[in-house]
């Protein structure tokens, strides 16, 4: 069957931001938009030989138009020349299972088709992500090909053939494109068998542990019903919303404090279980909350880091660590503690991906609720709470316990994000530009609220692996004795911006350490509006979201 190529013009903008291309639902369902960004994926990645040798994975996040689009881009796959494609049932693939999948089956990459945690249906958001052959997210020479594809077009290939039933596992041919439809909890769980000890965290829940995992009707449902309920022996009922919805429900699947609130009362409650846990619409992020005690994403990092070796896959150690410029410095502590490297990357997990795969690092995180190791190449929501299962599994004690115990042992980060949603992108833009305009008159040593400024800069990293250098992420002000606020424009959202402020303080003294998060950084929140002359340019007085 010949392929059918059929005339295009470039369409702006399909520029990938900090995780894929992302759109609104209308803009991908435009003539000819989605057929664009997939050719000018297969154009960017095509090697010299052809793609006759390789393997395609594809699966997505479940949303609204998700079997749509992975139809197309099967038969563009087919069109350009894939021998394989590999795709889950009903279209489903969590973002970390996508990541196994193309790791274990030698795969050429894979295309995952989601917008994680922004919200779905017919109204909300799109997004496709080209992942390579380590399973990991294009790196930024690779997604800006992509784009300069994009630019260059002037057809796009495909084939004339039907639907394949994404329902049915079990092989399908598409003109000469061997596909499977595979079951795509499988490879997955074989590989948390591998990094945990299943009969362990077994005789955890015989014991009558009792944790609540929000699957917040995204893709997670049936890879935690599969692992937590069946395998483990949790209860049914365990899992909650673990029916994946194109449209979650309605809700945001995004894990934090204002979307999983349900999740949050019920574990500041009277009854609460012992691990309150969720995760978003394709299953990379995690919330991690203990009976009273939330655990930011950037002290979880820190914890499991220390805490690691209690789980087989980490008991020799850990190679070294790393963390996104604005996550916060309590795994730096941690990795000085056991005498390993911390890396300090920017926003994205596409830069941990050449630390990863050079063995420099065993663990990641970032403060937007994404944890992982070098299992995949992906952050990894269910495996976060795997981790979490098997420390309080070893340690028997609780979620409260391991976090004052921690802070008593290394000092405590205080730390918050305030973020500042749907601003017009305009005047987010001239805030920022005047923002680094004034941070850059700043001198080492000078005063600002009571502090000695130790650095101000526009955040750029050098790659130490492979050489690469990537400017403008994030405007930092950093003092003396370690608080720090970061101001930085949001890479994922689809309309307007969002502006995201960071601020960070860290103590060692016991009554600090036990102060109320916000309480204790509200000096360093105060000046940072101040800096940014935030309300007088946008007339906001509160951030939309604080996590
Ligand atoms: C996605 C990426 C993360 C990143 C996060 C926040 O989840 O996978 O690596 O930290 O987005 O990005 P943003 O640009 O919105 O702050
Ligand atoms: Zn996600």
């Amino acid at each position: 069957m010949s392929p059918i190529r059929v005339p295009t013009r470039p369409i702006p903008g399909m520029k990938p931001g900090t995780s894929g291309l992302r759109k609104r639902v209308q803009d991908f369902r435009a003539p000819h938009y989605l057929e664009n960004f997939l050719q000018a994926v297969f154009d960017a990645v095509r090697p010299p030989e052809g793609f006759g040798a390789a393997t395609l994975v594809i699966g997505g996040d479940g949303r609204y138009f998700n079997r749509e689009a992975i139809q197309t881009a099967l038969r563009m796959a087919a069109a350009n020349g894939f021998a394989r494609a590999l795709v889950g049932r009903d279209g489903l693939l969590s973002t970390p299972a996508a990541s196994a999948v193309i790791r274990a089956h030698g795969a050429f990459g894979g295309l995952i088709l989601s917008a994680s945690h922004n919200p779905g249906g017919p109204d909300g958001d799109f997004g496709i992500k080209f992942n390579g052959s380590n399973g990991g997210p294009a790196p930024e020479k690779v997604t800006d090909a992509i784009h300069a594809a994009s630019l260059a077009l002037d057809h796009y290939l495909t084939l004339d053939t039907p639907d394949v039933d994404l329902g049915r596992l079990g092989p399908f041919a598409l003109g000469e494109l061997q596909g499977e439809v595979i079951d795509p909890v499988a490879d997955y769980l074989a590989l948390m068998r591998r990094l945990f000890d299943f009969d362990a965290l077994q005789r955890l829940f015989a014991g009558g542990f009792r944790l609540a995992f929000d699957a917040m009707h995204a893709v997670t449902g049936p890879y935690a019903t599969a692992i937590f309920e069946q395998a483990l022996g949790a209860p049914p009922g365990t899992v909650r919303n673990g029916r994946p919805l194109p449209d979650f429900g309605g809700h945001h699947p995004d894990p934090n404090l204002v979307h999983a609130r349900a999740l949050y009362d019920e574990m500041m409650g009277p009854d609460a279980p012992d691990l309150g846990a969720a995760s978003d619409g394709d299953g990379d992020r995690n919330l991690i909350i203990g009976r009273g005690c939330f655990v930011s994403p950037s002290d979880s990092l820190a914890m499991l880091a220390a805490n690691a070796h209690l789980a087989p896959a980490y008991a020799r150690g850990l190679a070294g660590v790393a963390r996104s410029m604005p996550t916060s410095g309590a795994v730096d502590r941690v990795a000085a503690r056991l005498g390993i490297p911390c890396y300090e990357t920017p926003t994205g997990w596409k830069f941990f991906g050449n630390l990863l795969d050079a063995g420099r690092i065993t663990l990641c995180g970032e403060e937007s609720a994404g944890t992982g190791s070098d299992h995949v190449r992906e952050k990894d929501g269910v495996w976060a709470v795997l981790l979490w299962l098997s420390v309080l599994a070893a340690r028997r004690c609780s979620v409260t316990e391991i976090a004052r115990s921690h802070w008593a042992a290394y000092g405590r980060n205080h730390y918050t994000r305030h973020d500042h949603e749907d601003l017009d992108a305009d005047v987010a833009r001239a805030l920022m530009r005047d923002l680094a305009a004034r941070l850059a008159t700043l001198a080492p040593g000078d005063r600002l609220g009571g502090r000695a400024v130790r650095l101000s800069d526009d955040f750029a990293y050098l790659d130490p692996v492979d050489g690469s250098r990537s400017t403008g992420q994030g405007l930092r002000l950093v003092f003396e004795d370690g608080a720090r606020i970061v101001w930085r424009l949001s890479g994922t959202g689809t309309v307007g911006a969002t502006l995201r402020v960071y601020l960070e303080r860290y103590t060692a003294d016991p009554a600090d350490i036990a102060q109320d998060t916000q309480a204790a950084l509200a000096d360093l929140v105060a000046l940072a509006d101040e800096l940014s002359g935030l309300a007088a340019r946008t007339g906001r007085s509160e951030p939309s979201v604080i996590t």
